[in-house]
């Protein structure tokens, strides 16, 4: 039998499919954020992570900086700031307001204690040698400075890995296709205080519950296919599924109205 689990985080932390396929630019990013616009209670999350910063003067690093997101919003309300985009992947970078620079968490090119607060947001299940990446988040921040972290809980978004298997075993003719891989297992929020633990002894977390709501499928749909870098780990034909997953989701909106993600993703500020 295949280690499934095994192959799964291979192909999560696969350097040349991050840079190369799944960030090679920012569709499938922008269409997993995007969906959190129908969520209630709907939160500011770059807003959450400017109000953590209230106290930090001086340079902050985001590291997997994507898109620039949560740059571009402390640039515009913290102006003060000297910001510093980090991401593995260059095509990501193409639209962030610099200074950027392409680098690895795992060898910062920044020197020790030389930035006054850090992120490292929905990003560190991407890295390989998450201690390592936790050692370097910890050299490179001054002092007191938080270290800003943010991932989702292993409960987040069940309906959609439920209509993921309910779709893959259509296409495939069984009762219940595989599960779909899922990104953040490696550091999801249950397991984030145990790695983030072995290098910062004050950590504050901070729940995010919610609930999405859609009347159209697109977003969802959208959602759902976003994770097309990594079709090859469904052992089911990604698209077939995904046209599938819109069928049932059609016909549940038909009977229900509406159709209800349930999220859990949280923020944990660390201090050494
Ligand atoms: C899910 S996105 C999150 C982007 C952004 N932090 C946000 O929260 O919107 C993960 C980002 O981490 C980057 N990444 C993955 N592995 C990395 C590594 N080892 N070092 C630096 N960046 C990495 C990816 O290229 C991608 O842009």
């Amino acid at each position: 039998m295949t280690d499934l689990s095994a192959a799964h985080d291979a192909a999560v932390t696969d350097r040349a499919r991050l840079a190369g396929s799944a960030y090679n630019g920012d569709r499938d990013l922008a269409a997993r954020q995007s969906l959190y616009q129908w969520q209630t209670p709907r939160y500011d999350l770059p807003g959450l992570v400017a109000e953590q910063l209230g106290d930090v003067r001086g340079r902050v690093v985001d590291i997997g900086c994507g898109n620039g997101k949560f740059i571009q919003r402390l640039g515009q309300d913290r102006p003060d700031l000297s910001l510093l985009g980090l991401d593995i992947a260059p095509g990501i970078l193409a639209g962030v307001p610099g200074p950027v620079a392409v680098a690895d968490a795992t060898r910062l090119p920044l020197a020790a204690g030389s930035v006054d607060a850090a992120l490292a947001l929905h990003m560190l299940y991407h890295v390989s040698d998450i201690p390592q990446a936790v050692r370097e988040l910890a050299r490179i921040v001054a002092d007191d400075g938080p270290v800003i972290v943010s991932t989702n809980s292993d409960r987040d978004k069940v309906e959609l890995d439920d209509l993921w298997q309910r779709a893959a075993g259509d296409v495939l003719g069984v009762g219940r296709g595989p599960a779909r891989i899922s990104l953040s297992a490696r550091f999801s929020l249950e397991k984030a205080s145990a790695f983030l633990g072995e290098e910062f002894s004050r950590m504050e977390v901070v729940e995010l519950p919610g609930t999405i709501m859609v009347r159209d499928p697109d977003p969802v749909i959208a959602h759902m296919a976003s994770y097309r870098a990594w079709a090859d780990q469904h052992d089911v034909p990604f698209g077939a599924t995904v046209d599938r997953a819109r069928t049932l989701l059609v016909d549940h909106i038909a009977r229900h109205g509406t159709y209800e993600i349930t999220c859990l993703g949280g923020i944990l500020v660390c201090r050494r």
